[in-house]
């Protein structure tokens, strides 16, 4: 008798969502992007408890057919991928085909969607894994899922979920950061059937800052643009009057996708290293846009970090054009600058334990209901983004 058994495909889709979905922002995350690639122009987003009980995005994209149905919730199904060499430069959001089997692993899920130019409409329903036939069923043009009592069958990822009110604003964090790279698209998020934000498709980037962020950002901010036959770098950077104490409000994107990458955060670090006082980081809204054969997303279950064929690119073009802004913008250098000295060890560990358990004692209390990135409460930052800011 072999020791060595195939796991149920059941079983290989609860470890996988194990790595792909961790939290409600997590399902949210993965389904906007879905909608994303499926070229919508509008998505709503639903959310009630701060995901625990319901998560429904519908969006007006092109939808699915009979077969499409079939195999959505299927693992290592994907219509994005059609030859091996794909993988090497990948344009869409998704790429792996285990979104969807992830999220109907460990929820009840259901797929309702009519493709673009049919007349009839189908609907697939997954609990736990277990898979139902594809009905029919009436519904407007474009795609509806809707994932019930996330977690329900893994009990150790349910007692990790925190209150309503810190799921919610990771939501509204990823919502925001992914709503920042697509003004084209008409975006509203409603918690607990009241809406929290509602973005027009009018608006342009720095409408939608505007929005998040307010005037006091929006008007400090400088434009950035820099072009080269390899890379495209446009966006805005804040003057060295405006910053935060992390990096939160670096926002990042690579052909419109967010990351959390190492190379620009060090980047950015040593562009304004003469500007900042010790200790404090820059506010960036930063789009780079490259060949997708010059990097590569398959390195982060979240999608959220990558690797670059050649850093350096980024490194010196970065670095130039966020100089090349504030010195044009007259910003000088501090004089005498010397870089705040180290903490000692162990003192931001401490720092950031006390504001944490200071937010968490305040959970719960969701009177004020949902906050704006910016100004949201609880910790942790969602797929691999850094914790929301305090200040
Ligand atoms: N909103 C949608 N509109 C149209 N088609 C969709 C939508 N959501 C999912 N699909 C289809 O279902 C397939 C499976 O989705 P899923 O998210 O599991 O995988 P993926 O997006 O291909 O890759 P990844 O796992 O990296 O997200 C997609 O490839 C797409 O064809
Ligand atoms: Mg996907």
């Amino acid at each position: 008798m072999p020791r060595i058994k195939l796991l149920p495909t059941v079983v290989i889709n609860k470890i996988a969502a194990g790595e792909v979905i961790e939290r409600p922002a997590s399902v949210v995350k993965e389904l906007v992007e879905n909608s994303i690639d499926a070229e919508a122009t509008e998505i709503t987003i639903e959310i009630e408890e701060g995901g625990r009980k319901l998560i429904r995005v519908t969006d007006n994209g092109y939808g699915m057919d009979r077969e499409d149905m079939e195999l959505a919730f299927r693992s290592h199904s994907t219509s994005k991928l059609a030859q091996p060499e794909d993988l090497m430069h990948i344009t869409t959001m998704g790429f792996r085909g285990e979104a969807l089997p992830s999220i109907g692993a460990v929820s009840h899920a259901s797929i309702v969607s009519r493709a673009r130019g049919s007349d009839t409409g189908y609907e697939v329903e997954i609990s736990g894994g277990g898979l139902d036939e594809v009905r029919r069923k009436g519904c407007a043009q474009g795609t509806c899922v809707t994932v019930r009592n996330l977690f329900f069958n893994t009990p150790v990822r349910l007692k990790f979920m925190r209150g309503e009110s810190a799921e919610m604003s990771r939501v509204t964090d990823i919502v925001t950061r992914i709503a920042l790279a697509h003004c084209h698209i008409r975006f509203e998020l409603i918690h607990n059937r009241r809406r929290v934000f509602l973005l027009l498709d009018s608006e342009g980037l720095a409408d939608r800052i505007r929005t998040f962020f307010g005037a006091d950002v929006a008007d400090a901010l400088l434009p950035l643009e820099s072009h080269t036959h390899k890379l495209n770098v446009s966006g805005y950077i804040a003057p060295p009057s405006l910053t935060r104490r992390d990096t939160r409000m670096q926002y990042i994107y690579l052909n419109s996708r967010p990351i959390r990458d190492r190379v620009v955060f060090g980047t950015l670090k040593s562009a304004y290293a003469d500007y900042l006082m010790g200790g404090r980081s820059s506010v960036v809204f930063i789009f780079m846009d490259m060949d997708p054969r010059e990097f590569d997303v398959n390195v982060h279950p979240a999608k959220a970090e990558v690797r670059f064929r050649d850093p350096s690119l980024i490194r010196n073009q970065l670095f130039a054009s966020v100089r090349d802004v504030l010195a044009s913008a007259g910003h000088a250098p501090l004089a005498g600058h010397a870089p705040a000295p180290a903490a000692p060890d162990g003192y931001r560990e401490r720092v950031t334990q006390s504001v944490r358990d200071f937010f968490s004692r305040r959970e719960g209390d969701d009177a004020q209901g949902p906050t704006l990135p910016g100004l949201t409460r609880g910790s942790g930052g969602p797929e691999g983004f850094p914790p929301p800011s305090t200040e």
